[in-house]
């Protein structure tokens, strides 16, 4: 089994949507796959075309078994839905003894083969949780001015994970939003390259269907699986980034 968290404290840059479209890419590729929706906003299960679920409240405090309170979205693709009331789940982690791992604890006896972690834009309880359940952090990022600042301060957060002895197996930094028309994107995307090296998976272009297809509850594979988002851009002969590329490479750290 194989954690990946997707994380960055600031919003809007990407992460439920690289979430849902990574989950569904490794479902598709014969992956068990489980989706948990950390933010209470709850727009995990909204992506997916279907009602939200206390489900991470049911699981965490009325300690009911995963399998009861997950909801199957498509084949071999589940997802543990938050609502508002995951805000109560914050309260009641707060107050247990080993309140930082109990994400790590529970995760570590169930039968997915990938199980990614959507975080809310914050750094509450919830969030360290998901970090230290986690083996890989996946950290979208737009290419914007404080972008580099953004990825660093996780980082930080990672470091001091590992200083008390939690292991990653790595993390890697995905540029979203890019617009390769723009000389501003492309500026700050070199920056992004140049602070973190080969960390740095190739980026997502920015694309309308992306927002479409969220609205109509539909995967990006099932909206539009050709368009920018999904397969890159051309760079001379070779396409360069898009979501398809992501999942092939991810696929080859879950595979070792
Ligand atoms: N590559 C893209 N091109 C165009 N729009 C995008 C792209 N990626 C995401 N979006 C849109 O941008 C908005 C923010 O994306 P998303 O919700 O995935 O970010 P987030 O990091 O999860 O936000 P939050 O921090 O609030 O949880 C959404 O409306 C989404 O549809
Ligand atoms: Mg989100």
């Amino acid at each position: 089994m194989f954690i990946i968290a997707l994380a960055n404290q600031k919003g809007g840059v990407g992460k439920t949507t690289t979430a849902v479209t990574l989950a569904s890419g490794f479902s598709q590729h014969q992956k068990k796959t489980l989706l948990i929706d950390l933010d209470p906003q709850g727009h995990i299960a909204f992506s997916f075309g279907v009602e939200k679920t206390p489900g991470l409240y049911r699981w965490l405090v009325l300690d009911e078994s995963l399998e009861d309170v997950v909801q199957n979205v498509r084949p071999g693709l589940d997802i543990l839905s938050s609502d508002k009331r995951t805000e109560s789940v914050k309260r009641h982690i707060t107050l247990m003894d080993f309140r930082e791992t109990l994400l790590f604890d529970r995760l570590r006896i169930s039968e997915y083969d990938v199980i990614l972690l959507d975080m809310a834009p914050s750094l509450d309880v919830l969030h360290i949780n998901g970090l230290i359940a986690s083996d890989w952090v996946l950290i979208p990022t737009r290419p914007d001015a404080m972008a580099v600042d953004g990825v660093k301060e996780i980082l930080l957060t990672m470091g001091e994970i590992t200083q008390r002895g939690h292991q990653f197996a790595g993390y890697s930094i995905l540029p979203t939003f890019f617009d390769r028309t723009t000389r501003e994107t492309v500026t700050q995307f070199q920056d992004i390259v140049h602070a973190f090296g080969n960390k740095v998976l190739p980026p997502i272009p920015q694309d309308t269907r992306v927002r479409e297809s969220a609205a109509y509850g539909k995967t990006l594979w099932e909206y539009s699986p050709n368009s920018p988002a999904m397969t890159g851009y051309q760079d001379g002969k070779s396409q360069v980034g898009g979501y398809i590329q992501i999942v092939d490479r991810l696929l080859e750290v879950i595979d070792g």
